[in-house]
Order: C-alpha cells, then structure tokens, then sequence
C-alpha cells in the first residue's frame, strides 16, 4: 500500500474469514462527503475486510487542488479520467457532484467494467438511463444510495426489499435546507427571508441557495425515487418543481389555522390515466399536510420518506438526510455490497424500466388549493367568487371569512379550501377570481395534500 499518511498496513488484522484478492478502489472527489469516506475506509479497515471478505484499498484519489489534501500523498491525481480506467482499480467511488465532466469519467469506468458507487443525485436524475446502459453492457455494478436522502436506506429497500410489492406513492421531505427554514418559520413565526439568513448563518443553507430553495435538489431526488418505486425511467425533466421563496409567514398562519403545516414535499405516485391505464405523476412543491401526520413532526435539517406498497402497506423512513459522515455511511454501504460482489464474482440487483409508464402533465394532476383573496367587503362577492370555482367544475370544501365592513378600507379575507380538482381547473380558477372586480388581490394559493388517500395503486 502506498501514499501518505494512509498506510492500511498498520491496522488490525481483520477478524473475520478474508482470503479474497483486494478490492482496489479509486476515489473522484475527496470534499465533505469525500474526506468522511476516507476517514471511515481508513479507520475501519479490518471490518470492511472482514465484511467483504478481501481487504477494501483505496488506490488512488482524483482532486481539483491536491495541495488541500497533503494527508492523501501519493494518492492524489488531478487526471480523473486516466485514474477511473486504470487496469488495477475494481470500483469507482464518486464524490464530486455536476452533470458533466462527471458523467464521461463514469461511463469510461462503467465502460472498462469497473463498479460505480456515486452520491450523484444531478447526474442520475438527469441520465440514470445512460449510465444503467453502460452498466449492464459490462455487466458492473451501478448504485447509488447516497444520491437521495443522505444516511436513510431508501433505495436499496424500494429496489431489493419492496422488489415483490406494488408501490403506489413515495412522499417525502427529502432537503434538509428548506426544511429547517419551513420549520424555522412554523416554530417562530419568521419571515423566509429571516429564515433562511439564519439556515446560511449556521451552515444549513449555501451561499446561492437556489438548488435548494428553488426545488431542484428534490427535483432530482423525486426523478430517482419515481423511477425506482414505478419501474419506469423518470428524469428531473419529467418532475414538476416549484420552490419555497413564496411561502410567507401569513401562509404558515393560515396551515396553522387550518390545523396544518407546510412542508416541501416531493410526491411520486401512480395516478389514473384513463381506460384503466395508469401514469407517473412526480411532483416537488410547498403543501400543507395535517399537522398529525407523521411527516408533519419532522423537523429542522432531518428528512422522511414515507412509502405506500399494496402489499405492506405504510412505511416512513427517516434519519439525516445530508452532511459528510451520514453521507459517507450511505456510500460505504453501497462499496461494501459492490466489493462483496466482486469477492463472489457477480453482480447486484438492479433497477429495472420494464413498466415504461408515461409522465403526466402538471395539470392533469388531481390536488387541493387553499386559496387566501382579498376581497371588497359588500354583498354578493361571495356568490360571484363561489361562481367562479363553479365554472371551472372546482367544488369548494370550505369558506372562511374575517373582516365585517367595519374597516377602513372595506376589505376582508376569504379563505377558500377546495376538494381535489384537475390542477389545471385550479389554476384557472383562481386566474379568473384575479380579474373580477370585487377581488383585490390573491394574497396565497397553497396546495393541500392528502397524504392519507389512497394513490391509483393502493
Ligand atoms: N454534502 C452533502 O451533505 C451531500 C449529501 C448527499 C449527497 N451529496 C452529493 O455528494 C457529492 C459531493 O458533495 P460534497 O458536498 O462532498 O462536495 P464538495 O465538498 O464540494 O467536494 C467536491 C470534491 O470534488 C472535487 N472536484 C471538484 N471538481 C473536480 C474536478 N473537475 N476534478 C477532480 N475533482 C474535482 C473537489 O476537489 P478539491 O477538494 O480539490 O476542491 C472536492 O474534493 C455531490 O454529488 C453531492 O450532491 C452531498
């Protein structure tokens, strides 16, 4: 063993049954996921052997800037495209994140037959196919737990355990950083805006936050979850995303009020597509769910996943869903099940497409609106705005109204929660209700999620 201060030679002897050849294993990417991987190869050493059942040896380490790596030695190379094809390495581990020049080092990898265990939720989301292709041509192993949900086992279970079951929907909170500013505003009633200068203070929130806040880090997430629970191939593209700049501490008050509370969800369900068909409906948006339900009670940067099979029914999972070590733990799972493979010459499971069903549009998609108008206090208003939702075929499930003309300007709120309607019917809906004469403004519109109903394949 060579480079540095990482000598594998002077750890314990392994204590279990280890007669396999080395695993050799090159590393693209040594930042806060990439150091906690070395740090935990290194100090567990002889049970990784152990488990394995061949030592487990890091060979070599692609970085941008070797000098802030010293500890690394030998070890380090900036050329990641000649190290992921070396002939000496069995398994890429990929830590740097970004679409490209990423992708082409693990198709080379995959290409040359080496296993690829990645946290590459941007990539996978954006070509999980390509990558699966080259996988199988090779027959290596592709997974990727860490790509989704940070430390929680979640796809290995929805791939490998659930494998016999029929999903019917993933809903989740699956980013940790809207999630503390969601919580941040529920629990003291803040502003976005405060909130989020609080989650940059204390290192929740990246300096742009907007892959973030904006629901594209979910986006991806929810394309990996859609695509493993439903069989079928579901990209970023195919996701529908909106994010939570919008969300107000009036709108907190509002869920409050209705016994709710507002969380970033990302929601993958098989829905109805007619004629007894079935579609995909992938989704990321700021939804008020009951505040009894168990997705409600979770809290700051912590992420849940909650799973809906015929067969087993309910099953939440739920832990950290970032940060180095929880990572690391995520991604030194997936080398140990791959090194294992190796040891026993095969291959694992893997993911299949073979149910290929379409995507459906946004607004095809059955939801619920709480819609918040300020409206000119006199009669009539509320026939003319409930004959608005009328129209567009929405049926209202509740009206409240504060205000009785007795203000100065002669306004008041009304709030509107609706029963599930064609996200199309409702959004017109309320385009409509902007135009008449007696709304002054749509102050929110909030969807409401019921997370209890049962999806098209319960
Ligand atoms: N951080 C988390 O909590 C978390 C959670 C789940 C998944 N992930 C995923 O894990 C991956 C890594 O995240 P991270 O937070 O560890 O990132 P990071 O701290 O920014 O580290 C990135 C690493 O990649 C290296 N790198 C960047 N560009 C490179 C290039 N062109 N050639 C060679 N090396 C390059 C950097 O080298 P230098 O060190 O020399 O700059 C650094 O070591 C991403 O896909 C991310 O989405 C992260």
């Amino acid at each position: 063993m060579s480079g540095g201060g990482w000598k594998q030679a002077e750890l314990a002897e392994p204590a279990g049954w280890v007669s396999g050849a080395p695993i050799r294993v090159a590393m693209l990417g040594c930042g806060t996921v990439g150091g906690e991987v070395v740090r935990l190869l290194r100090e567990q050493a002889a049970d990784l052997a152990a488990r394995v059942g061949a030592p487990v040896e890091l060979v070599g380490v692609a970085v941008r800037r070797p000098h802030r790596h010293p500890e690394l030695g030998e070890l380090l190379t900036t050329d990641a495209s000649a190290l992921v094809t070396r002939p000496d390495v069995d398994v890429v581990v990929e830590v740097i994140g970004g679409i490209e020049p990423v992708r082409t080092w693990l198709l080379e990898a995959l290409k040359a037959g080496k296993s690829v265990v990645t946290a590459n939720k941007a990539l996978l989301a954006e070509d999980g196919a390509g990558l699966a292709e080259a996988a199988d041509s090779s027959g290596a192993d592709l997974y990727y737990e860490a790509s989704v949900a940070g430390a929680i086992p979640l796809l290995r279970p929805l791939r490998e355990s659930l494998a016999g079951d029929r999903i019917s929907r993933v809903a989740g909170i699956v980013n940790g950083t809207t999630n503390f500013i969601l919580s941040a505003m529920t629990a003291s009633g803040s502003s976005y805006a405060d909130a989020l200068e609080e989650a940059t203070r204390l290192g929740y929130a990246e300096a742009d936050p907007s892959a973030d806040v904006d629901g594209y880090d979910a986006a991806s997430k929810a394309a990996i979850l859609a695509s493993l629970a439903f069989h079928t191939r579901v990209t970023s593209a195919d996701v529908y995303c909106e994010g939570i700049r919008h969300v107000s501490a009036a709108d907190i008050a509002a869920a409050r009020g209705m016994g709710c509370v507002i969380k970033l969800l990302a929601i993958c369900e098989r829905v109805p597509a007619g004629a007894g068909a079935e579609a995909v409906s992938a989704r990321v948006y700021p939804a008020m769910i009951p505040a009894a339900h168990p997705l409600a009670a979770v809290d700051g940067a912590f992420n849940a996943v909650f799973v809906e099979a015929e067969a087993a029914g309910q099953l939440m999972f739920y832990g950290q869903g970032a940060g180095g070590a929880p990572t690391a733990s995520a991604v030194l799972g997936d080398l140990v099940a791959v090194a294992r493979n190796r040891v026993v010459g095969g291959r694992g499971s893997r993911e299949s497409a073979y149910a290929s069903l379409p995507v459906q549009p946004m607004g095809a998609v059955p939801t619920r609106y709480h819609v918040s108008l300020d409206v000119a206090d006199r009669a009539g208003v509320l026939a003319a705005i409930a004959g608005e939702f009328a129209q567009n075929g929405v049926s209202i499930a509740a009206v409240r109204q504060t205000g009785d003309g007795s203000t100065v300007d002669g306004s008041a709120r009304l709030v509107v929660v609706t029963h599930a309607a064609p996200e199309v019917a409702l959004a017109t809906t309320v385009e409509r209700l902007a135009g008449l004469d007696a709304v002054r403004g749509v102050e929110s519109v909030l969807r409401v999620e019921d997370l209890g109903r049962k999806g098209a394949g319960a």
